[in-house]
């Protein structure tokens, strides 16, 4: 597989193995009780879950743990992987492979007082991280509403929540976010991430569907000069996906968002089509970048 998935990647990153976050824990025995007229502080209702193994999807998990005052936990592996890129995918492709998922130093979360849970993780070979496995398969999500967030080289968000709701069919799993490692990664990111985590939770609460979120775009058209342009501006860092596009669609919004019709043939596969979403903002705000890539 090739080097480059558009990554930063950190030499040695060791996930930090604290399992919760204890901002939100109860007053410690002995603490002065509350004043009669202040009002108790509400018991979080909800719960972050996230595996990150470089840092993007903390730095998202952080943003989702602030916009709902959510408690945490960091599913961290006993194990961490390999520092080197190549040796992760090794490692990564050999658990796919085997099905043995990674010890967790915290196997299970106390589920039981969250009604929501938003689960966070990188996607590696189109899925979940393989520690998400692990939590899965360590934890109960029956009648919980499961949020999945996710941070990607290029995609992977709608097929992770797939694979989320087959494998937690008892669970209430709602639409998916996802950014990409470049996006967060910038010097904006967290800016750019949490304006659009707000955006997320109205599409939320107002029972958004994919599918809806597709709306609004005109026909498929042939592409014109301007359209390759900014193919080629937003794609520039992604050569390693082999992309050829076919047909755009587009949407105007605060700049124009741009749903490209493509075959890929990274990875040394044979081509196949998907779709890229890619945004250009308005002009004198900057270049247009890949927003994703899937089918
Ligand atoms: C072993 C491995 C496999 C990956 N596979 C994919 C993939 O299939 N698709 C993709 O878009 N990104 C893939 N990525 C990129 C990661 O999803 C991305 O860099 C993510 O932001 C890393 O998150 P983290 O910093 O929280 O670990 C992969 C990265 C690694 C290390």
């Amino acid at each position: 597989m090739k080097k480059k998935l558009g990554l930063i990647l950190v030499a040695a990153v060791v996930c930090a193995l604290t399992a919760c976050n204890q901002e939100n824990a109860q007053p410690k025995t002995g603490e002065k009780a509350a004043q009669p007229e202040a009002a108790a502080p509400q018991a979080s209702k909800s719960l972050v879950v996230y595996y990150s193994q470089n840092g993007a999807t903390k730095k998202l998990a952080e943003i989702f743990q602030k916009a709902k005052n959510a408690d945490m936990f960091e599913i961290a592996t006993v194990t961490p992987y390999p520092s080197t890129y190549d040796s992760t995918i090794a490692a990564v492709g050999a658990q796919r492979e085997s099905k043995q998922w990674p010890a967790l130093v915290n196997p299970k979360a106390d589920l039981a007082t969250y009604d929501t849970v938003y689960l966070g993780y990188p996607i590696m070979f189109g899925s979940f991280a393989p520690p998400v496995y692990t939590f899965l398969d360590s934890n109960d999500l029956s009648g919980k509403v499961v949020v999945p967030f996710c941070t990607y080289g290029s995609g992977g968000r709608k097929a992770s929540a797939a694979e989320l709701k087959t494998l937690e069919p008892n669970a209430n799993v709602t639409l998916a976010y996802g950014i990409s490692n470049k996006r967060i990664t910038a010097e904006n990111g967290a800016e750019v991430a949490t304006k659009e985590v707000e955006g997320f939770f109205a599409d939320l609460a107002t029972g958004k569907t994919d599918e809806m979120l597709m709306g609004g775009f005109t026909d498929q058209r042939p592409l014109t000069a301007e359209d390759s342009a900014v193919f080629a501006t937003a794609t520039k860092d992604y050569a390693y996906l082999k992309l050829a596009p076919l047909s755009v669609a587009t949407q105007v919004v605060a700049g124009t968002n741009y749903l490209f019709v493509c075959t890929t043939s990274g990875f040394n596969r044979p081509p196949t089509e998907t779709m890229v979403k890619i945004f250009r903002p308005l002009p004198g705000r900057g270049e247009p970048e890949l927003i994703v890539m899937e089918k």
